[in-house]
This record gives structure tokens, C-alpha cells and sequence, in this order.
């Protein structure tokens, strides 16, 4: 307890003294500190969380439209089952979503029909270079890093290269409008694993 004078009373505990200003401006400091720092962790974590959900990955019946990838293709126009001959191969993204790399699809005509269609990650599995959009002159995907070859006709198998897994497949089909379109997810994770 305090007396009349402000000073403690004989046996009263220390605690009983008031908090002067200073003590109270240097907790409001330290609080103020705590905060900051906490907050400085936490906004960096927040934006790469918001990063991440602002790329999508294909999804059943999207279109594919045609990468910048290949030099030859018109760049956003949706890629259509006729564009593509046996033995062509090309690469798009689904409309929309190019800004997510994993995204990249090569896709191939292996033989006539729409079941001719075949159509995969187009991320090498060694590193995660991108492959080739046009087929090699064997009809292969060949990847521009460290050689790797994939066979389009045979489940984009190695052929070659230290690329240890084939490309994942992606299955396709095409819309009314001659569109193709995804029709469902990739077969295993995309890239080196
Ligand atoms: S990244 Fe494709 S072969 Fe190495």
C-alpha cells in the first residue's frame, strides 16, 4: 500500500508501486515492436499465398489455345483437331491459364480421328525444361536441355536421355466447334519429382 506521501508503506509489497509514464511508454514500445515484426513476417506469406491462387491449373473443358511456344502457331487462338496432321506436333495452354507454366500441354497427332489425339505435359520430367513444341524428324518429343526423348505414340516414353519418367499424359477430346479441349487431369505430377 502507498501512504499519504507516495511512498510505500512499511511491508507492502514492491508491487503495489504504480507504473511510472516511462515504464508505461517503454512497455507500449516493445509492444509496438512485437507487432511490427509480426507483421513483418507475416505480409511476405501472405502475398505468395495469394500468388498461388492466382494461377489455375487445367481443368475438364478448357480449350486449349496456342502457346507463344511455338513460333508458328497464332498465339491465343484456340487450337483445333483439323489444324494438327499425323506426325504434327504443337503446344498450348488452356484459355486463361497460361500464366501458370505447369500448364503447358504438347499436343500430337499420332494417327487420324479424334481418338488420334494424344496430349501431355509438355515439362520434361529430368529438370523441367520445356520440350520442343515441333516433333523431332524421328516423330519424337525432344527436349532442348540435355537431349531426353519421349515417343508421342507410345505414352511419351523415353527414348532417350536422362529423363526419368515418361511426360505425364492429359487426357483430350474435341467440342462441337472442332475445339480441343481438356477432359480430364494429368496422369502424375508434372516436372522433375
Ligand atoms: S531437362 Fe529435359 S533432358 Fe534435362
Amino acid at each position: 500500500m502507498l501512504g499519504s506521501d507516495g511512498r510505500l508503506e512499511p511491508g507492502a509489497s514492491p508491487l503495489d508501486r504504480p507504473t511510472s509514464p516511462r515504464r508505461r511508454i517503454l512497455k507500449w514500445l516493445i509492444g509496438g515492436s512485437a507487432a511490427a515484426f509480426a507483421a513483418a513476417l507475416a505480409l511476405p506469406a501472405l502475398a505468395i499465398r495469394s500468388l498461388q491462387f492466382a494461377t489455375k491449373d487445367a481443368a475438364p473443358g478448357d480449350v486449349l489455345v496456342y502457346s507463344p511456344s511455338d513460333a508458328d502457331a497464332p498465339v491465343g487462338q484456340p487450337l483445333k483437331a483439323a489444324d494438327l496432321a499425323v506426325g504434327v506436333g504443337t503446344q498450348a495452354f488452356p484459355d486463361q491459364k497460361s500464366d501458370n507454366a505447369n500448364n503447358l500441354i504438347e499436343v500430337v497427332r499420332v494417327a487420324e480421328g479424334d481418338a488420334g489425339l494424344v496430349a501431355y505435359s509438355a515439362i520434361c520430367t529430368h529438370l523441367g525444361c520445356a520440350v520442343y513444341a515441333a516433333l523431332n524428324q524421328d516423330g519424337l518429343i525432344a527436349c532442348p536441355c540435355h537431349a531426353s526423348l519421349f515417343a508421342p505414340a507410345e505414352g511419351a516414353a523415353v527414348i532417350g536421355g536422362p529423363a526419368p519418367r515418361p511426360l505425364p499424359s492429359i487426357p483430350v477430346s474435341v467440342d462441337a466447334e472442332g475445339n480441343i479441349v481438356v477432359a480430364g487431369p494429368f496422369s502424375g505430377p508434372i516436372g522433375p519429382v
